[in-house]
This record gives C-alpha cells, structure tokens and sequence, in this order.
C-alpha cells in the first residue's frame, strides 16, 4: 500500500484551506436563518419519573422539538453525541411484527435532503464543542448527505465513513451485487472531541500472522517495524545516526538519542544487513484498533437475538462502540429519530443522559416497553399455528430504565393524538417499574 507524504506547507487544522468551496444546490433550499427561526413544539409534560440523572423522551415532529430543545439553556451547545438513524428514502412503509402502523419513508430526492439538512443544521446548533454526530444512511442518500454535513459541520470535521455489514448474504435475483451494507457518517463539531478509541481483542490467528517473532531472552512476542517515516525534515530526526541517514524521501521517526536509547534497552532489531527495525510487543498491544468497516453488527438475524418488533430496529451492539467511543459516562445523548429506542436503551444502560425524538407514537410506545420490558427473543414469525409471536408477560423483566426520566408530548394535528389512557398506561409502566429500585 502506498502512503503519500503530507503537504508541508498546510496547517494541519486547516485541511482544504485552498480548495474551492462546494455545495450542493437544488430547489427549496431554505436559508440557514430561517431554519434556526422556525417555529419550536410547544411541549407538554405528560410524565415525570424521579431519580437520578433525567432524560427525556418526546413524541413530537423532530424539526419542532429541536427547536424548542434549542432554547433550553441546559441542553443548546450541551449535547455530547448525536446518533440518527432517519428514514433513508426508500419509498416504503413500515409497519412492527404485529403489522401496526409504524412510520413512512416516502420523502425522496431533494425533498428528503431539505428534509435531513434542516435537522442537520439544528442538531448542530445543540451540539457540545467536543461532541460528534453519526448519521446512519444506506446507499440510496449517504452520498449527497455527505456533501450536506460537509456543508454543515465542515469537510476538517469528517471523520469517518462507516461501512457496516447489515444482514447475511441474500439470494439476489437482480443482474447485480448483493447488498448487504449501508453507512454511517462521523463528524465532529470541532477537532477537539471526545474520542475512546476502541479495539478488538487478538485473536490466535492474527496473532500469529502479524507478531511473528519471539524474543530469545525474554520470550515476548514483537512484529518488526520501520523506523523511518515518508517525507523529509530538516530538524533532528532528518540528522544521520549511527551515521546512517533516513532514506530518501524519509525521516526517522524518532531522534538519535531517543534511537539510542531504544537500542539500549534491545528494541531496535539490526538485519544481518545492518538494516535497523523497530521491535513492537504484543503485550503492550490494546488489541487491534477498530478500523471503519464493522462486519459484526448485523441487525437481527436469528431467532435468538432479542428485539422489540419495530421495524429497522438497529443491532444494540452498534450503538453500545458508538456511544462508549464518542462520549463518557454522564454525557448527554440525542436521538432524534429513536424509532425502538435502541440508542437510548444503550445509552442508559452506558449510564449517560439521553434525550429520544419520534414522530411515530408506536415508537414511542415500543420505546417505553423496552425502557420497562426490555427486549424478546425474536423467534419465528409465525408459530406453528400460523398465529404471531405473543407477548412475553409485563413484569419479571429485563427493564433498563433506572434514571429519571421526563415523558413530553407535542399536540399537533399532523401527529396521532395521544389519549389519557394510554398515558395513565405509560406513567403507571414507567413509575411502577421504576420504584422497584
Ligand atoms: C429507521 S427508524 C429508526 C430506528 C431506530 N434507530 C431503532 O433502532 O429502532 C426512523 C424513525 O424516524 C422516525 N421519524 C421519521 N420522521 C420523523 C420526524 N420528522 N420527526 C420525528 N421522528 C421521525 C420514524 O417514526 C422512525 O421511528
């Protein structure tokens, strides 16, 4: 693999600072200041769980809520990480494993793009400095999205482009490659943020292939590595040692002296050619670190795997890298497209403050159900008899809830009316199950 040698000349903060500005253009893009001046949800709190740590769960249009969290003092500018995972344009509608009414996805085009780019540009007003946001798209829109969150966070804030594995292999039928990946975006608000690099255990077979050697005194296994770096410098790791110069192009990647020191201490390995490498120790390896194609978060895919029902229902252990490596305990978390409350369940169980969005008043309600109930095994579909998977009993639970938590609701006519009963459900669910502890 070729490795190119950065550009001396620009600042590292500064990536593309000569490059010519782009954006993408379509019809009804509405100005930023407009969009920060939209009007907010009037909420209303239907529910008050009281314990330590309050997080909020709201049924309201995402675009409103937004707003309206915007000028509460206490979360504009505070939120450490941001996880959505929003329609995708996929023309579909969506309904749970008990076939109820779950939510469209029939914005499409520039129509769908307006619609994340307002969203975008809100959530990034909410957003702490050292906090970072993942958009979680498939191929249909993560290209243009891409350009709108360079747009709005900045190309220097891109972090990473995500390819995930989301189901098994399928029989195609089409003339073409299967797909079994979509994507997720991480950008940061700054260049300063929290970030918990993680990493993948060794396993024996990797082990073997990368730390090849074993030191003879010590029987420590190491890999060797070059102790030269490209590009050329003029300071003292571009001075010979041991009178031998960096290659060219190169320079070493430390001083002499601290190449002298190194040797000291056995590190440096010399070939039979007089070629120094640099030993690096398995034992003091964390493990692999996590690169940005995830094969191992596939969402449901066995009958044992437990879920909610609610469709597109993301793998719990994709949000648990994304949550421990973008924020840390305390730390309040957003999802404004929670659909069955995966990044909240997580989020709680991870001890940090979230806050979860939905339009869909099933979401809400399967979100309330896992914070009580947690998940079930999937299981098969359709039993033996052809009749649906029946509900586990409520209590002797799994439950995940046991922060405080504020339930909202926004009364809008373009929103399922919620009624008293199914709130007086929900409180006694949420209060009863929480004063177990
Ligand atoms: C792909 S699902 C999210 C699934 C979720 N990540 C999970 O693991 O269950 C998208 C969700 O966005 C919600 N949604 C779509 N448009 C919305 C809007 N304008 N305001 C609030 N929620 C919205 C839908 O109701 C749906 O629940």
């Amino acid at each position: 693999m070729a490795t190119g040698i950065p550009n001396k000349n620009q600042d590292k903060g500064l990536k593309n600072s000569g490059s010519i500005p782009f954006s993408l253009e379509y019809a009804g893009k509405v100005s930023i200041e407009d969009i920060l001046e939209s009007p907010p949800a009037k909420l209303t709190r239907v529910i008050k769980v009281k314990n330590a740590l309050e997080n909020q769960l709201i049924y309201g249009e995402n675009l409103r809520v937004l707003r309206n969290l915007l000028e509460n003092s206490d979360i504009a500018g505070k939120i450490g990480l941001i996880y959505i995972d929003p329609p995708y344009a996929t023309g579909l509608g969506f309904e749970s494993r008990q076939q109820a009414y779950a939510y469209h996805d029939f914005r499409e085009g520039a129509d769908y793009l307006e619609f994340i780019r307002q969203r975008l540009i809100l959530l990034k007003e909410l957003l702490a400095d050292q906090g970072s946001i993942y958009v979680h798209l498939d191929q249909n829109m993560a290209f243009p999205v891409k350009i709108l969150m360079d747009e709005i966070f900045g190309v220097k804030n891109f972090r990473n482009w995500i390819t995930r594995k989301k189901c098994n292999p399928k029989n195609y039928t089409r003339n073409q490659y299967g797909n079994i990946s979509d994507y997720i975006l991480f950008y940061t608000k700054t260049d300063n943020y929290i970030w918990n690099q993680p990493f993948e255990s060794w396993t024996e077979d990797k082990i073997i292939k990368e730390y090849q050697y074993i030191e003879e005194k010590t029987g420590r296994r190491y890999k060797k590595v070059p102790i030269h770096a490209p590009g050329e410098r003029k300071g003292a790791t571009g001075q010979p040692w041991r009178g031998m110069l960096p290659p060219p192009g190169k320079h070493w990647q430390y001083t002499p002296e601290t190449l002298e020191e190194m040797d000291k201490k056995g590190e440096i390995y010399w070939s039979s050619t007089g070629n120094p490498r640099r030993k690096v120790y398995l034992d003091q390896s964390k493990g692999i670190a996590v690169q940005d194609i995830w094969l191992e978060f596939k969402d449901a895919h066995n009958q044992n795997i437990k879920i909610t029902g609610y469709p597109t229902e993301k793998n719990l252990e994709l949000l648990k890298r994304i949550i421990q490596a973008s924020s840390n305990p305390g730390d309040l978390v957003l999802d404004a497209f929670v659909g069955s409350g995966t990044t909240v369940a997580v989020a709680e169980e991870l001890k940090r403050q979230w806050i979860g969005i939905d339009n869909s008043l099933l979401a809400i309600e399967t979100t309330i159900q896992r914070l009580v109930k947690g998940t079930q095994a999937m299981g098969d579909f359709v039993n033996g008899n052809g009749s649906l998977p029946k509900k586990e009993p409520l209590i002797n639970t799994n439950r995940i809830l046991k922060s405080g938590l504020e339930v909202y609701i926004e009364s809008e006519s373009d929103l399922e009316q919620v009624t008293d009963n199914q709130i007086e459900n929900w409180n006694y669910l949420l209060n009863f199950q929480a004063n177990l502890w």
